[in-house]
């Protein structure tokens, strides 16, 4: 049970950025040093506003870019010393489904030729072979063969998603990061995508990195939540522990801004987040959400709080 399938250590990923060609680049940080551990069919899911780098974190993970910082392990193997080949395998074992179905499909393709290309890069499979394990696939995801023939047009927003998932599973990844992956869908399809999900990772034992900014989603998904603010954590551990009782300030604001979830238990009184999140440009001073805090004293303002171990999941606060 120990046996992890991704670890991120003190992950960073900074951009340089410049509003006119002439002055000099500042750094973004939009990711500033996060870590964790994915297990076999667990999920972490990663909570925050918009803005706070979870789809950067997601970049990463998928090694669709090279952190600035931090290391990445997969399987057991570091992914910054691997060379181009031992990339491109690793690559494999992480896989991606998007928020939007309807851009992360090709129109031109019909579903058959969408799901081939991996297998095709990847597999030594026949055509015969390759055709058995798409009607596989698409079945699992709750389609039918028939589908295989079809292009996304003639799909619904949930089909798509379904779809979405069946090639992301297809090559058996040993880690999925879904961003928002039911966002953009209706509510009455949501529930669905989201088992789908449960029911695929029960069977194949998937690792699952899960972001949304929707806390209903993270508490069906979770079994450990990170909760980000400006590229960092500011509380992360197991799914009860954060979302029954919450400590910091930044995660009971945001469970009392979704009433159908906070826990009557927890005794989180409403929370009214003030102002918008801060520019990661200009990130402030001491702790990072110190501004928005409805507990925060002039050491907030001018220390960063460290990472510390409370009640069973780590936070970083002064006021806990
Ligand atoms: N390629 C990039 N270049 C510069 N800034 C970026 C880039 N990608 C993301 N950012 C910035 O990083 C921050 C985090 O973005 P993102 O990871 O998309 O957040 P989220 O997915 O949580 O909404 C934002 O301020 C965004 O503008
Ligand atoms: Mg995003």
């Amino acid at each position: 049970m120990s046996e992890i399938l991704l670890e991120a250590r003190g992950l960073a990923r900074h951009y340089p950025v410049r509003a006119h060609w002439w002055q000099t680049p500042r750094l973004l940080k939009a990711l500033d040093g996060v870590s964790f551990a994915v297990q076999p069919g667990r999920t972490l899911a990663v909570v925050g506003e918009s803005g706070c780098g979870k789809s950067t974190l997601a970049r990463q993970l998928a090694l669709i870019e090279t952190p600035t910082a931090g290391e990445l392990w997969l399987d057991g193997q570091p992914v910054g010393q691997a060379d181009a080949a031992a990339r491109a395998t690793l690559r494999r074992q992480v896989q991606m489904v998007f928020q939007n179905p309807f851009a992360a499909l090709n129109p031109r393709k019909s579903i058959a030729a969408t799901l081939a290309e991996p297998l095709l890069l990847n597999t030594p499979l026949d055509r015969a072979a390759r055709w058995e394990r798409m009607a596989r696939m698409i079945r699992e995801v709750g389609l039918a063969e028939g589908h295989l023939l079809r292009y996304p047009h003639m799909f619904s927003g949930g089909q798509r998603q379904r779809i979405a998932i069946a090639r992301a599973m297809i090559l058996n990844p040993r880690v999925v990061v879904a961003d928002e992956p039911t966002s953009a869908l209706d509510v009455s399809v949501q529930a669905q995508i989201l088992n789908l999900f449960k029911d695929l990772q029960a069977a194949n034992g998937t690792g699952y990195v899960f972001i949304s900014h929707n806390l209903g989603v993270v508490e069906h998904m979770a079994d450990e939540v990170m909760v980000m603010y400006l590229g960092r954590a500011v509380e992360q551990g197991p799914r009860d522990a954060v979302l029954q009782a919450p400590l910091h300030p930044y995660t009971q604001a945001l469970l009392s801004a979704a009433p159908t979830l906070a826990p009557a238990s927890a005794k989180v009184q409403r929370i009214h987040l003030q102002g918008e999140l801060p520019s990661p440009l200009a990130p402030p001073s001491g702790c990072a959400f110190h501004q928005r805090c409805p507990r925060a004293t002039a050491e907030c303002a001018a220390q960063v709080p460290v990472w510390r171990e409370v009640q069973g999941r780590h936070l970083a606060c002064h006021r806990v």
